[in-house]
């Protein structure tokens, strides 16, 4: 693994060690680059993954460089590209983007030396919420295999849904989408059911906001979404009993889910947003330790945990 920006080619075994990694850190974080730069390139809003990004960095050791737009050379007309290629040249040793393109990573796909980490690509992909997303389900369920996993939202516009999409597949999930009309994506072979279906019998539910701000046109009308698609107070009634709900976040409270069960028990939202931090420290020290920067002890341990 040179770069972190597709759940699509991730094998079940890279993905396991991202797991393991994560938990490691949780039982023992380790202090493992010292004095090295971590650059953070967010040219759109976000408050978990930047943040959970800066403490995963800074509780590894590493010190990190923000980044403003307005405040740029990009406002010069500076490109990505040599934006990414100056925090490298000033220092850097990873490249965190978050970009409202969808394939932002094209434009520096195998010129740059350092690892970059896809922090969300437009409607592509956000393949490091998946993975904390996955943490939090291995932490509930212990496996994948067989599990019913419902991702009910705009599906058609959400990056989480595509990053986890491939990734539950390739770890043997059973996965379903439940959407409202237009908010579909029949682009990757996963079956619609409705939202009733989806409470009857998921063992996760794993609810996405309304993404008004990529609709292409005027904004979605929010009037009688949550009682015909959103997670009401009788639909989280008709769930499994051992069934948990997932969202990325933000949570718009009162659309895709009533505000009392934003921290019902079993709503595992606030867990997923400690696990960004876990899985966020395991992804960039695989990712250094491929690069050979790393401390002794750990690479030790990622050795342990590949085999
Ligand atoms: C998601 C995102 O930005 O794609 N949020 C996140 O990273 N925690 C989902 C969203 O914005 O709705």
């Amino acid at each position: 693994m040179r770069d972190f920006i597709s759940t699509r080619e991730l094998s079940a075994a890279s993905i396991y060690s991202i797991l393991e990694t994560a938990e490691a850190m949780r039982n023992k974080p380790e202090s493992i680059q010292s004095g090295r730069f971590a650059a953070n390139l967010f040219f759109e809003p976000s408050t978990r993954t930047k943040t959970s990004f800066q403490v995963a960095e800074q509780k590894l050791g590493m010190k990190t460089l923000d980044f403003q737009m307005e405040s740029s050379s990009m406002t010069k007309g500076e490109s990505l590209y040599d934006t990414a290629r100056t925090y490298e040249a000033i220092g850097a040793e990873l490249l965190v983007v978050r970009h409202a393109c969808d394939h932002w990573y094209d434009e520096l796909a195998g010129r740059m030396s350092i690892p970059i980490i896809n922090a969300g690509a437009g409607k592509g992909e956000h393949p490091t919420q998946s993975m904390l997303d996955l943490l939090t389900i291995y932490q509930e369920f212990g496996s994948f295999g067989n599990l019913n996993v419902a991702i009910a939202g705009d599906i058609k516009h959400s990056r989480v849904a595509r990053s986890n999409a491939y990734a539950l597949k390739t770890l043997g999930a059973n996965v379903c989408f439940a959407a409202a009309p237009g908010f579909e994506d029949d682009s990757l072979d996963i079956p619609h059911v409705s939202m009733d279906e989806a409470c009857d019998m998921c063992d996760v539910l794993m609810l996405l906001r309304i993404q008004h701000e990529r609709h292409a046109s005027a904004s979605y009308r929010t009037k009688s979404y949550h009682a015909d698609y959103g997670l009401t107070i009788a639909r989280e009634r008709q769930m499994q009993d051992h069934a948990v709900i997932l969202h990325p976040a933000p949570v718009n409270r009162g659309v895709e889910i009533d505000t009392r069960l934003v921290e019902c028990n079993r709503s595992r939202i606030f867990k997923q947003m400690e696990n960004g931090v876990y899985t966020r420290m395991a992804i960039i020290s695989i990712l250094l330790n491929e690069r050979g920067v790393n401390h002794e002890n750990f690479t030790e341990k990622c050795k342990t945990i590949a085999t």
